[in-house]
């Protein structure tokens, strides 16, 4: 099959459209899909320049990809609930690829594109399992960092679903994107703490996904523990919770599903690229500039 690999650590150039590779098969309790489109995530750059590897050699070719749309033509053992034919979004490993195994899945959206929806999987995902664990009340004030891109605006998107007044930080080029979200937007930067307390004189929980500024968005949760970071390891130093996976995926992407079938939240394409431009679309994804999701085309 088509895919996009690589094989050695490095740059956007290492990534090769080869056509060859083979077939995954759904396994037990996954299915697999003909994909149609994948998105581009900042943790495929991150794998592909060796950064997650610390030092271990590749042991073969590596293909990239965490979330992708299709359409399902195998399915795995004791899974019910989907049949081969069905346009469904999800998540699951080495999706630059025309087949994956999604290990988690939801109906396709009808009002999406395939590129729409294989942009809502992981941003969806993370951003129920971080709000739940702010567990925030209605009413009550989030700030999210980094909230223009393709996790935080599903932040923004959700936190506004559950009733809360959400203030994003983002660049100024950003702002009127965050209000249509529903947020308020403020720059980020030096001065951050004081343009937040013109906004609000309290906040009740702080997600960070843009990973800088620790000291500032502790000075405004005023406690480590209203603060949750996806983007910064190091701030479990400072006792703040780092979340990078758990939870009931398939039941988070059910609920991102509803919601965007239902027009309760949207995703926003910032680029699509055919999957061969995959250097391109890493360029991009690194360069923190896309304001919203990367996707590549596939089918
Ligand atoms: N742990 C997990 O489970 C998990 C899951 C998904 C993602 N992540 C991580 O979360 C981070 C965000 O992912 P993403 O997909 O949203 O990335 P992205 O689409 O590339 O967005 C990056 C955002 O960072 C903002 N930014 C750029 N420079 C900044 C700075 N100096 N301070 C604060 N924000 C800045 C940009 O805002 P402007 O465009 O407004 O300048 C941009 O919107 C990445 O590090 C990713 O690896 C973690």
């Amino acid at each position: 099959m088509r895919a996009i690999q690589f094989t050695q650590y490095g740059g956007p150039e290492v990534l090769t459209l080869v056509g060859d590779a083979p077939e995954p098969s759904a396994g037990a309790g996954a299915v697999r899909i003909r994909v149609h489109a994948t998105a581009v995530n900042p943790f495929d750059y991150k794998v592909r320049s060796g950064m997650m590897a610390r030092g271990a050699a590749l042991a073969g070719p590596v293909i990239l990809g965490l979330e992708a749309s299709g359409v399902v033509d195998q399915v795995g053992q004791g899974v019910t609930g989907v049949a081969v034919g069905d346009a469904v979004f999800g998540l699951g490993p080495a999706t630059y690829a025309e087949y994956a195994v999604l290990r988690a899945w939801a109906p396709k959206p009808e009002r999406l594109s395939f590129a729409e929806a294989a942009a809502l999987a992981n941003g969806g995902e993370t951003a129920l399992r971080v709000l739940g664990l702010l567990a925030l009340e209605p009413g009550q004030v989030l700030l999210v960092h980094g909230a223009a891109g393709g996790v935080g605006q599903a932040i923004v998107g959700l936190g506004v679903v559950a009733g809360l007044r959400v203030i994003g930080t983002a660049s100024e080029a950003n702002h009127d994107l965050l209000r249509e979200l529903g947020a308020e937007p403020v720059a980020y930067g030096d001065g951050l703490v004081s343009r937040v307390d013109q906004l609000t004189d309290h906040v009740d929980g702080v997600i960070d996904a843009g990973g800088t500024q620790l000291d500032e968005l502790l000075a405004i949760a005023g406690s480590p523990d209203r603060v949750v970071s996806i983007a910064n390891y190091a701030a479990r130093d400072a006792g703040v919770r780092f979340s990078g996976g758990g939870g009931d995926a398939m039941e988070a992407l059910a609920r991102v599903s509803e919601l965007a079938a239902a027009g309760r939240i949207a995703v926003r394409v910032a680029r699509a690229f055919d999957l061969a431009e995959a250097a391109d679309a890493h360029r991009l994804s690194e360069s923190r500039r896309a304001s919203g999701k990367i996707v590549l085309t596939v089918a």
